[in-house]
């Protein structure tokens, strides 16, 4: 299973991946506003090179599915692991699959965003896309189990042999993260504030506390030993 990071935040893509524990990263025109990234291609093009070969998802800011294509060309220009994130739907209810599949025609990858059914995650995977965001919170939001949605999705994807890979972002608990590993998710996308809380545990803390003390006190005894058995030789 993979891990990306869900922010435009320079800092935190570099201190986690340092880490070792970063797969590619994603962004919404949400995020991107928040992290002070204002000019979409300028900071499409700084984050993809900041990651590397790891795949970054921009997503598309129209609401017209003709200038979604367009646009989604233009931001898959910007850097060879630029992918482009399309909603399943626009702010209208109007099917966006059809924008999916050409760009997908195009070879280019899209990340097929905002799905909160299975029934929205099955088209989006067959009209091409190769990632499909499954919004666990907003799932919840509205009372309703993410982790059968995801679940439902990648056995289907299993069952029909799509290569469509689920992404599971829109994460708001740490047991979120769980649960959606555990349903099957091939990616979650993390908002970088959750991954100190998945690290960090109370009683690590202190088991490692023992140890160092412990190591304190075997240093201590060893040079005491060595002190007496010097003063031991003189006499
Ligand atoms: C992921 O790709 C989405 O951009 C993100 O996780 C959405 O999360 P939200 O529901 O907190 O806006």
């Amino acid at each position: 299973m993979q891990i990306y990071i869900d922010s435009a935040d320079q800092t935190e893509i570099e201190k986690w991946s340092a880490q070792g524990i970063i797969d590619g990263a994603t962004t919404n025109p949400s995020i991107l506003f928040k992290d002070g990234v204002f000019d979409l291609k300028d900071g499409a093009r700084r984050l993809a090179r900041l990651l590397g070969d790891r795949p970054l998802s921009v997503e598309v800011t129209s609401d017209d599915p003709a200038a979604m294509l367009s646009q989604g060309r233009e931001i898959a220009r910007c850097a060879p692991n630029i992918v482009v994130k399309i909603p399943v739907t626009n702010a209208r209810g109007e099917s966006c699959l059809g924008v999916i599949h050409a760009l997908s025609k195009d070879a280019i990858a899209v990340n097929t965003t905002a799905i909160l059914s299975f029934n929205q995650a099955l088209l989006a995977a067959k009209a091409g896309a190769a990632y499909i965001s499954i919004f666990a919170g907003r799932i919840a939001d509205e009372g309703n189990d993410p982790c059968v949605v995801i679940r439902n999705t990648r056995a289907w994807l299993d069952d029909w042999k799509y290569t469509a890979k689920i992404i599971v972002g829109s994460i708001r608990t740490v047991m979120d993260i769980q649960n959606a590993t555990l349903a099957g998710a091939h990616i979650i996308t993390i908002p970088p504030q959750f991954l100190p809380k998945m690290v960090d545990h109370k009683y690590t803390r202190e088991t490692v506390l023992q140890f160092n003390r412990d190591a304190e006190r075997a240093l201590e005894q060893m040079s005491e030993a060595r002190a007496a058995s010097a003063s031991g030789s003189t006499k």
